[in-house]
């Protein structure tokens, strides 16, 4: 059993999330194979369909790469989700009773905030890690500074609207984790099966994170 801690660490050590929703849960292994390929082992699976709590059942008997579920705006999500043997649980916003799942089933929760009042309620609950989202549109890394130097406990996780040429720009700073994104899995790439491509991708992808964020 990974702890939440170490999930954090493995995060923090990767420095990039990859974001996918899939539209058939049996895309899931030869895109993990081509993440993992390209040196990102780790993958948050949005359940934005009705594809992601399979995809994540089937991944979660993998050891080599970390699973995420995405998009979690419910308890039941949630719930499914654990059930189904996630790693980590990422909503797009905040909501303490998803919070408390987490917490009581020992998995890691990482809320969405974009506001100063969002981080407040997380931080009293005890989050200490959280989602920028959407983090270009809701003011980029200007809006990211300002919040985190009146939240200097916390850190973040920078989401919407990441791409190659600006995450550098966000894991340059201290209270970035790591940073997500969908950028590095193209659309047609994966309604092709072009793993090839995707884990071209990738290794662009993981060569951004690298870096010591400890
Ligand atoms: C998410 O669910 O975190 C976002 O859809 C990812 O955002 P992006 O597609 O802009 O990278």
């Amino acid at each position: 059993m990974t702890t939440p801690k170490q999930v954090l660490q493995r995060i923090t050590d990767i420095g990039v999330v990859p974001v996918v929703t899939l539209g058939d849960h049996t895309l899931a292994e030869p895109l993990a194979d081509a993440l993992v390929g390209g040196g990102l082992p780790v993958v948050e699976i949005t359940l934005r369909s009705p594809a992601g709590v399979p995809a994540i059942e089937v991944l979660a008997k993998r050891d080599d790469v970390l699973i995420g579920a995405g998009s979690v705006r419910s308890s039941a999500e949630a719930t499914a989700a654990i059930s189904a043997g996630c790693d980590f649980i990422v909503s797009p916003g905040f909501d303490s009773s998803i919070v408390d799942i987490a917490a009581g089933s020992g998995v890691l929760g990482i809320p969405g905030v974009a506001t100063a009042t969002e981080l407040m309620r997380a931080r009293n609950l005890g989050v200490d890690v959280v989602k920028f989202f959407p983090a270009e549109a809701a003011g980029g890394l200007a809006a990211l500074r300002a919040l985190a130097a009146a939240f200097p406990d916390v850190r973040f996780i920078p989401t919407g609207g990441i791409s190659g040429a600006n995450g550098r720009r966000y894991l340059d700073e201290s209270f970035v984790v790591a940073v997500g994104g969908s950028w590095m899995i193209d659309d047609t790439a994966l309604a092709a099966g072009d793993w090839e491509a995707i884990t071209e991708a990738a290794a662009e992808a993981a060569h951004l994170g690298e870096g010591d964020r400890s």
